[in-house]
């Protein structure tokens, strides 16, 4: 069994990234935003604000939230639904970001999340991977970008599915998240001090992926792996 904890910035391609690791590897990719994200689906549907703490934290013992996997493809399910086509507009990406700075809420995840590396070998992709859910993980990778190069990606990723934004807004959407994500007091979003920065501005995804190649073999055997 293997744990690869891959944190960093929001898009910084972690996802993409991650998902052919998964796959080269046959290991299982774990989205942990998701988590967050049906989290902030669940609070937006009721109409709460984002801000209101009291109000998330006591919704918290109505939510049940599961990951299930087939051929390697990862469904959220929250409350029996599955929400994984939901959870990937901008108004929900900001809601996330406000739920996952509450404590309670990051607690409640924590065993869901843990469970998963305790069963099978994992890349795991978030935040706080490599400090706090698998701190004992035998690889630990922070991948960053710069917010443009990151901004450009994401709004071309909205652009193909049809949502209307321009490169401006989402930039200014990553500041913001960048700026809740890293500041916020707990779990921010910091590389433990074992990990490994990856800087992927100028480079493609397979660029990336062989980068993360090379820093997995540089800490684990992958011989019989890839
Ligand atoms: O990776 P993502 O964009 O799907 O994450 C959505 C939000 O959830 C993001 O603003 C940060 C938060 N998050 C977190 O705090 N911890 C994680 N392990 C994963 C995501």
């Amino acid at each position: 069994m293997i744990k690869i904890a891959l944190d960093g910035p929001s898009g910084a391609g972690k996802s993409t990234v991650a998902k052919a690791i998964a796959k080269k590897l046959s290991i299982v990719y774990v989205d942990t935003g998701a988590l967050y994200r049906s989290i902030g689906l669940f609070i937006n549907r009721l109409g709460i604000d984002k801000t209101d703490k009291e109000n998330i934290i006591g919704q918290l013992k109505n939510i049940s939230l599961s990951l299930e996997y087939k051929d390697g493809v990862q469904s959220v399910i929250l409350n029996g639904e599955d929400v994984s086509g939901l959870i990937r507009t901008g108004e929900i990406a900001m809601y996330a970001s406000a739920v996952s700075a509450i404590p309670e809420v990051r607690a409640f995840l924590l065993d869901t999340q843990r469970d998963i590396a305790r069963k099978n070998s994992v890349i795991m992709d978030g935040r706080d991977i490599g400090t706090v859910i698998l701190p004992d993980a035998e690889v630990k990778i922070f991948m960053v970008a710069s917010p443009e190069a990151r901004a450009k990606r994401r709004y071309l990723e909205f652009i193909e599915k049809g949502e209307s934004c321009t490169y401006e807004s989402v930039l200014k959407d990553i500041v913001e998240r960048d700026k809740n994500d890293s500041t916020r007091k707990v779990a921010p979003a910091i590389p433990a001090e074992d990990a490994v920065f990856l800087d992927n501005s100028d480079l493609d995804i397979e660029g990336t992926v062989n980068k993360a190649i090379e820093i997995i073999s540089s800490k684990v055997n992958l011989e019989g792996l890839i």
